[in-house]
């Protein structure tokens, strides 16, 4: 931990849905599971517990990996760690020598940990850097400020916000910054919230906007859609797939990769019976359930983190993976 977080006492990141991913996955003695996002460990640990499994445990965030050390030591020879992203984990395993796996889990965002490090940049509680990068490198949510155009920034906004008033903060930012430009996460706040009056809803208005950047400088909806396709490539049939996601951008991500994989969008029309055409054999994933799994009322009372979760489980199927994208992810 570093000294902000130390001195902050960020509380360790409480696992969201375990007991509801862990038995989507089914772990079973000798079984090989990814974990896409390590985190705290909260997930790999649980497999590693509920079954003689071996976890790939993924986190592109470098603090991750000091943290497994220390369960690398509890689950010798069980827990490999793997820095890099899930949207490559196809290939980070295969050249691991690993090219089949029983499970995958993902769940979407970022850790209570990162969030709560003011030194990250992503809380606009608290003044830090406007950073927000989970890699700690490449371009910064203070590049993409000072530098992207009105219309950028009001797009991504508008788009990975789902800010209303896009078009004003992004007009607010852009004359902001011909004064100073924007290094700090309170500076920014500040601008936002002198635009956008706080809502009946009690959310501060900076929520929304902090959400796009961060999902722009992550491209998190571009990573989530590449993790679906390389766990599509390395389940093995029978596999399952359990993914977490937290807003309704990244479910909708999910859901309709679900649907053109288990063939629901591959039918030319409503008016199509289901038994027409190649969509059964085609079919790269099996829903678990139609539905995503929710918290329970008592999970979402004790980690208000949890309030927003879904869960959305499917089987592989034995068809060959699809290396075009159907159904309308871009
Ligand atoms: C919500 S936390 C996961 C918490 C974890 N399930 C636990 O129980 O401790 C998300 C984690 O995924 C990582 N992450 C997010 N996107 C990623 C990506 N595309 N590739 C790898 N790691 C990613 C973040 O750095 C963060 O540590």
């Amino acid at each position: 931990m570093n000294s902000s977080a130390a001195r902050d006492k960020a509380p360790e990141h409480i696992p969201v849905l375990l007991g509801e991913v862990v038995e989507a996955l089914r772990p079973k003695d000798g079984g090989t599971y990814v974990d896409g996002t390590f985190g705290a460990g909260g997930y790999t640990v649980a497999l590693l517990e509920a079954a003689q499994c071996s976890v790939w445990a993924i986190d592109r965030d470098p603090e991750a990996q000091a943290r497994s050390e220390v369960l690398k030591e509890k689950f010798p020879r069980r827990l490999h760690f793997v820095p890099g992203r899930f949207g490559d984990m196809a290939d980070l395993l295969a050249e691991r020598g690993v090219s089949q796996v029983d499970g995958v889990a993902l769940d979407i965002g970022v850790s209570s940990m990162q969030i709560d490090d003011r030194d990250r940049g992503f809380s606009f509680l608290r003044d830090g850097p406007l950073d927000m990068r989970m890699e700690k490198s490449g371009r910064s949510a203070a590049d993409i400020v000072n530098s992207w155009s009105e219309r950028e920034l009001s797009d991504i906004i508008f788009t990975y916000g789902e800010e209303r008033h896009a078009r004003r903060v992004a007009r607010a930012i852009v004359a902001a910054r011909v004064e100073r430009p924007f290094l700090r996460t309170l500076h920014l706040a500040d601008v936002i919230r002198a635009e956008v009056r706080r809502g009946n809803d009690g959310i501060d208005p900076a929520t929304r906007t902090f959400q796009a950047l961060r999902i722009a400088v992550n491209d998190e909806l571009g990573e989530l859609e590449r993790g679906l396709r390389a766990a599509e490539r390395l389940l093995r049939p029978g596999g399952l797939l359990a993914v977490v996601s937290f807003h309704s951008l990244e479910d909708r991500v999910v859901k309709t990769f679900l649907k053109s994989r288990s063939g629901a969008a591959s039918r030319p029309s409503r008016h199509t019976p289901a038994n027409l055409g190649a969509v059964s054999a085609t079919a790269t994933f099996t829903a678990i359930s139609r539905r995503p799994i929710t918290p329970t009322e008592r999970e979402a009372a004790a980690n208000p983190r949890a309030r927003s979760a879904r869960l959305r489980v499917a089987e592989r199927t034995s068809a060959p993976f699809l290396t075009s994208v159907a159904g309308g992810l871009s």
